[in-house]
C-alpha cells in the first residue's frame, strides 16, 4: 500500500548536510563587488551617517580597506569619487582631471590591489557637477544627452589612463556605451571592458547614496533613469547596450527589480550583474539596529536571492562581510553554510 503523501519535499531538508548538498544557488566571495567611496580633503576614514558600516575613505585609508577586500577574496571594487564642494561645476570638470579624486583613487587602488581585485570605476558626472545631474545641462536646464557623451568620452579615457580595469557608465544617456567604446578604442584602450549600468531605474532607494556622495541634486533623474513600472523596457535598454558593445550588463537597483534581472539573465549572452544599492543596504542595517531582523541572515538571504534571480555577480556594501563569513574568517557561529 502506498503511503500518503507520496511526495515528501521535506526529505531533502532533513539535515544541514543534505540541505547543503542540494542547494541550487551558492554565493562565492568572487561573486561580490564592493562599492567604495573616496573623498577628497579628508585625512582619515569618515563614517557615512546614512549608511551605517560604510565610510568615506581618504587616499590613505583606502589602502587597508582594499587590502582587507583582497584578503577576503572578493571579485573587485567599484570606486566612486567625492570631490571637494568647491571643485564642483557645471561640466563636472574634476571628473576629467587626471588629479581628480576618482582618478587619483584609481591609480592608488591599482597599485595596491590591481592584481588581486578588478578595479572598476563609476563613469558618471553626478558626483562632480554643482547641479548634481549625471550630465551637463542645456540652455533650458535640461540634461543634454549628446553634450554629455562628449564629457563621458573624455572621462573614459582619463579613467583608463588611471588604470581602471572595468569602466562602468551609470548615467543612462542614450548612446553612452558606443561613445565610450569608441573613445577607448581610439586612444589605445581596446583592452578595457565596459560594465554597462544598462537597466537603471529612477529609484527612491538611492537616497543614502546621495548623502554619501554629497549630491547637489535638486529634483530627480526621471528624464534619463527608467520608470519604475517598466519591465519590457529594461530588456530593450539592455539590448541597446549589448549592440553598442557592452561587455557586462547590470540591472540596478536589485531587490525591487528581480523580474527584470531574471529577464535579462534569460536572454543575455554576456555576464549579468546587479547592484544592491544604498537604500537596500541601509534599510536592513536600520531594521537590524532596531532588533527587528538578524543582519547576518538577512544580508546573506538578500544577496543570495539576487544571485538566484540571475545575477552572475553582485555589487553590495556587504561584499567583504559576506566574503569573510563565506570563508569562515569571522563570526563562526553565524558562518554561512
Ligand atoms: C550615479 C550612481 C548612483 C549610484 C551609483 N552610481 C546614484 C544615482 O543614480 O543617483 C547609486 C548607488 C547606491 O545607491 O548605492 N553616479
Amino acid at each position: 500500500m502506498s503511503s500518503f503523501p507520496a511526495v515528501r519535499g521535506r526529505r531533502l531538508r532533513a539535515t544541514p548536510a543534505l540541505r547543503r548538498l542540494v542547494a541550487e544557488t551558492r554565493l562565492h566571495p568572487a561573486d561580490l563587488v564592493l562599492p567604495v567611496f573616496v573623498r577628497e580633503g579628508i585625512s582619515d576614514e569618515a563614517p557615512i551617517a546614512s549608511m551605517p558600516g560604510v565610510s568615506h575613505h581618504s587616499l590613505e585609508s583606502l589602502k587597508p580597506a582594499l587590502a582587507r577586500a583582497a584578503e577576503a577574496g572578493i571579485g573587485g571594487v567599484m570606486l566612486f569619487g567625492v570631490p571637494l564642494d568647491e571643485k564642483k561645476d557645471g561640466a563636472g570638470t574634476s571628473a576629467t582631471d587626471p588629479e581628480g579624486i576618482l582618478n587619483a583613487a584609481t591609480r592608488a587602488a591599482v597599485a595596491e590591489v590591481g592584481d588581486a581585485l578588478v578595479v572598476q570605476t563609476d563613469l558618471c558626472l553626478d558626483e562632480f557637477t554643482d547641479h548634481g545631474h549625471c550630465g551637463v545641462l542645456g540652455a533650458g536646464g535640461e540634461v543634454d544627452n549628446d553634450a554629455t557623451l562628449e564629457r563621458y568620452r573624455d572621462m573614459a579615457v582619463v579613467q583608463a589612463e588611471a588604470g581602471s580595469q572595468l569602466i562602468a557608465p551609470s548615467g543612462m544617456m542614450d548612446g553612452q556605451v558606443a561613445a565610450i567604446r569608441d573613445a577607448l578604442d581610439s586612444h589605445g584602450f581596446a583592452d578595457r571592458a565596459i560594465l554597462a549600468y544598462a537597466a537603471k531605474y529612477a529609484s527612491a532607494f538611492y537616497g543614502p547614496f546621495r548623502e554619501a556622495v554629497q549630491s547637489s541634486l535638486s529634483g530627480d533623474r526621471r528624464t534619463y533613469q527608467m520608470d519604475n513600472g517598466n519591465r519590457r523596457e529594461g530588456l530593450r535598454e539592455v539590448g541597446l547596450d549589448l549592440e553598442e558593445g557592452a561587455d557586462i550588463v547590470m540591472v540596478k537597483p536589485a531587490m525591487s527589480y528581480l523580474d527584470v534581472l531574471a529577464d535579462v539573465a534569460a536572454t543575455s549572452d554576456v555576464p549579468v550583474w546587479a547592484y544592491q544599492i544604498s537604500g537596500e543596504y541601509s534599510m536592513m542595517q536600520a531594521a537590524a539596529a532596531n532588533g527587528w531582523i538578524d543582519l547576518d541572515a538577512a544580508s546573506y538571504e538578500s544577496v543570495l536571492g539576487i544571485k538566484r534571480a540571475g545575477a552572475d555577480a553582485i555589487l553590495t556594501y556587504w561584499a567583504v562581510d559576506l566574503a569573510e563569513r563565506l570563508t569562515g574568517r569571522s563570526a563562526p557561529e553565524r558562518s554561512i553554510r
